[in-house]
Order: structure tokens, then C-alpha cells, then sequence
């Protein structure tokens, strides 16, 4: 099943020497479950700080290290790894081969491969990783300038500790950030020059100081929606409600509470936007008032009372908009219905005002990790099948940038 985001994807992971290579055997991990097939490629003061036998029994296939390599019979591993690999990613790069590359040295298997890979259609990105008082030598930033001008894409470093005992820049991006962007890299740019509005996760509608109503929208999809759009090439902002999610890179992320906090934010942003996602599972109700102090029982054993009122609909409001109407603001509403999903989503399309509603398949348990999609617009409705929800994501920003107006 065409289920990850790097799904049919062929990487060549590139170590050169560091302390960092530690993480290269996590990563290796991550790209394989993300779906793509690793190659691994090592330079001999890689192999100081991990083995290549690691890096085998990890990636599940021969690990090279020498241009002499007799494994490949026509003596040329640089030319015959290089050339069915959709990226060729450095991770670490070190200074040293930082510098090679912009040398265009060709001494040892991996800048020789590097140098020899077919640039226009296998990218190069390399992922730094150094003591903070290399990283800001101006010979390794003059060596990145000029490898980037050269065509590599150069990605970020972490600021942090480092295992030399000091803090500052130059730590190697995470594992899961570099899936992160290579994914992104990788992404088709159907959303350049778009702006990109969601809301995602739950509301909390608060009693008093310490008790509130909220629900258990785990907040994955719209994640995952903010992330896979930002990877189309958009800028993205994503109003989230009360959840333990990483935020995307690249992704501004606005945090609230209530309702009616997070109208508020969406209307902030919602001017420049020429998309909006509702994905956030919104109580409809809140309490009517919010008491100043934490409600003590009053002896009589008689329970509070609670009384509610609505709370506003973010979707409708939005749908409402002069630029919404004008059809300069794309909306998308999303529907859990537990029966009738078509006819539902397609009643609740034309009630709330969108050209999209996207129903949610199910299974109806709050923070799987997989979904199923139902696409209803003026036009009909289509199903996208079972899948991860990155992958659903990926498939829905797709959809949303087809039906896009062109600019
Ligand atoms: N929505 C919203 N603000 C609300 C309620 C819902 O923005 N106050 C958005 C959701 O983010 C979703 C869509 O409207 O995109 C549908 O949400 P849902 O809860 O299914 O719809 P309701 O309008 O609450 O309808 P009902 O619960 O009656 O099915």
C-alpha cells in the first residue's frame, strides 16, 4: 500500500565523519518507515564514529565506504549508486566535507559520488553538523555559500548543546526534522505564494479556574494537514486548540483555549489567507458563565447547575467573509458523522457556505494514526482511501490546490 510520504523513494544517506553520526542510525530508521529505501554511504572518519555493519543491519543493504570497492563489477560504485537515487542526503556533513564539496574534490567515495550524480535530477542536501565555532568560521560559511550556489540545498543546524561540552549552533537537525524536510523537499510546490489558515484540535470551555469541557480531538489531522501544506510550498498558520503535538516546521503556530479565542485569532489572520481548513473539533456549547474561583460544594449536597450557551461557528463566520464569497478565500470544512456520511457532509456543505466538505470515514476513535476521506463538492463527491493521515494530507492539499482559482 502506497501508505508514506516517501513511499517509492530511493535516498543515498551520506555520513562523513562526526559525533553526530549517531543520529544517522535513527534516521536510517525513520526514512525506512517513512517508505523510502536507503542506501547508506560512508566516508572512513564516519566509520570512527559508527560501524558500517550498523548501518547494514539498519538499512539492510551493503554499506559503502571505497571508490576501490570490488562488490560492483564495473569498479564504479560513485556512478551505479548515484544514479536511480531521488536525493542524496548528507547527514552528517561535516566541515571537512563541507569543504571538499565546494572544492569539487573527488578523493574519496562520497564527494566522488556527490560530484558524479546526475545534478539535475538527484538533489543533493546536506544536513551540517559542527562545534558552534566552526559552524561560524567564515571559511565553512564562505564553503556553505558557495555549495549551495553550486546547486546543494543546505539545511538547518539545531542550537543546543554540543558533545564537545559547548552550546551554540551547529548541532545536526533531528532525525525526524530531516525526514521532515526532505519529505517537504521532495513535495511538489502546489501552493507557492499561497497562504494557508487551519485550525485543528479540541476547545476548552473553561467552568472555572481548574475544571472546563473539552473533547478528545487528538488534533493529527490538521497537523498533518499544516505540515503537508507547508511542504506544498505555502505559508501556514495554524490555530491550534489545547494539544501535545510537535508543531511543523515552517509552521506558525498560534496556540488557544476557547471558541471564541480561537474566532478570534482566525479572524486576525484570516485576511491575507487564500485558504481556510477547519479541522478543530469545536465545542459547540460553552458555560454561560466562567466563575472567578474554583466552585466549592456548598454543604447542601446539591449539585451546581450548569447553563450554556453557543458558542460561534468559526467555519460559518469565515464562509461569511466579502473575500470567502468573492471566492478569494478558499474554505474547507471538515464533518464526523456518525451515519449517512454523504448525505450528511453534502447538507452540512451547503449549511455552513464551503465549496468543500470533507467527511471523516472514520474509524470514529479519536487519535489514530490512519483515515479514510470523503471529498463532497459542488461537482459530487470522491473517496480517498484508507491511509496514514500525513498521507491524506499530502493527497488533500492536492485536491485543494486543483480547485484553486490561478494567480
Ligand atoms: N466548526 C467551527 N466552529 C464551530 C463548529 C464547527 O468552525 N463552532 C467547523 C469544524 O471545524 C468543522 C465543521 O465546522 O470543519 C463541522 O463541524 P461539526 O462539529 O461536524 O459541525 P457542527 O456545525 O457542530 O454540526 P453538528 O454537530 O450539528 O453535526
Amino acid at each position: 500500500m502506497n501508505d508514506e510520504e516517501l513511499a517509492g523513494k530511493h535516498i543515498v544517506l551520506g555520513l562523513s565523519g562526526g559525533v553526530a553520526c549517531y543520529k544517522a542510525a535513527e534516521l536510517c530508521r525513520q526514512l525506512q518507515r517513512a517508505g523510502a529505501t536507503v542506501q547508506v554511504v560512508m566516508t572512513e572518519a564516519a566509520a570512527q564514529f559508527i560501524t558500517p555493519v550498523t548501518m547494514q543491519a539498519l538499512s539492510g543493504r551493503p554499506v559503502y565506504g571505497s571508490q576501490w570497492d570490488a562488490r560492483e563489477p564495473n569498479n564504479m560504485p560513485h556512478i551505479n549508486l548515484s544514479r536511480n537515487a531521488d536525493a542524496v542526503l548528507i547527514a552528517p556533513a561535516s566541515a571537512d566535507f563541507i569543504a571538499r564539496l565546494a572544492q569539487g574534490r573527488a578523493d574519496e567515495l562520497l564527494s566522488l559520488l556527490c560530484l558524479a550524480r546526475p545534478r539535475e535530477r538527484v538533489p543533493l542536501l546536506l544536513a551540517p553538523a559542527m562545534n558552534r565555532e566552526m559552524w561560524a568560521h567564515p571559511a565553512t560559511q564562505r564553503n556553505l555559500a558557495q555549495v549551495a550556489q553550486d546547486g546543494a540545498t543546505v539545511l538547518g543546524v539545531g542550537c543546543g548543546d554540543q558533545a564537545c561540552g559547548e552550546t551554540g549552533d551547529g548541532r545536526m537537525l533531528e532525525p525526524h526534522e530531516l525526514v521532515e524536510e526532505l519529505t517537504a523537499f521532495l513535495t511538489p510546490k502546489l501552493l507557492v505564494g499561497r497562504k494557508v489558515l487551519i485550525t485543528a484540535g479540541p476547545t476548552f470551555e473553561a467552568i472555572d479556574p481548574v475544571r472546563g469541557i473539552t473533547n478528545h480531538s487528538s488534533g493529527k489531522m490538521g497537523f498533518a494537514i499544516a505540515r503537508a501544506a507547508r511542504a506544498a510550498g505555502a505559508e501556514v498558520t495554524l490555530v491550534a486548540g489545547p494539544v501535545h503535538l510537535p508543531t511543523p516546521r515552517g509552521v506558525r503556530r498560534i496556540d488557544v483555549q476557547s471558541a471564541q479565542q480561537m474566532l478570534d485569532a482566525v479572524l486576525q489572520q484570516v485576511q491575507s489567507a487564500s485558504v481556510f481548513i477547519a479541522t478543530a473539533a469545536v465545542a459547540d456549547w460553552r458555560p454561560a458563565t466562567q466563575a472567578a474561583h474554583k466552585i466549592k460544594k456548598d454543604g447542601s449536597g446539591e449539585p451546581p447547575v450548569l447553563r450554556f450557551v453557543e458558542n460561534p461557528d468559526i467555519l460559518a463566520t469565515v464562509a461569511q467573509l466579502p473575500q470567502a464569497r468573492s471566492g478569494a478565500l478558499y474554505c474547507v470544512g471538515f464533518a464526523a458523522e456518525s451515519e449517512d456520511l454523504l448525505a450528511q457532509s453534502s447538507a452540512k456543505r451547503l449549511r455552513k457556505g464551503v465549496p468543500l466538505l470533507v467527511g471523516n470515514i472514520g474509524p470514529a476513535t479519536f487519535g489514530q494514526d490512519d483515515n479514510a476521506l470523503l471529498l463532497v463538492d459542488a461537482n459530487g463527491h470522491r473517496e480517498l482511501p484508507r491511509a496514514s493521515k500525513r498521507v491524506l494530507a499530502q493527497q488533500l492539499v492536492a485536491e485543494i490546490a486543483a480547485r484553486l482559482p490561478h494567480h
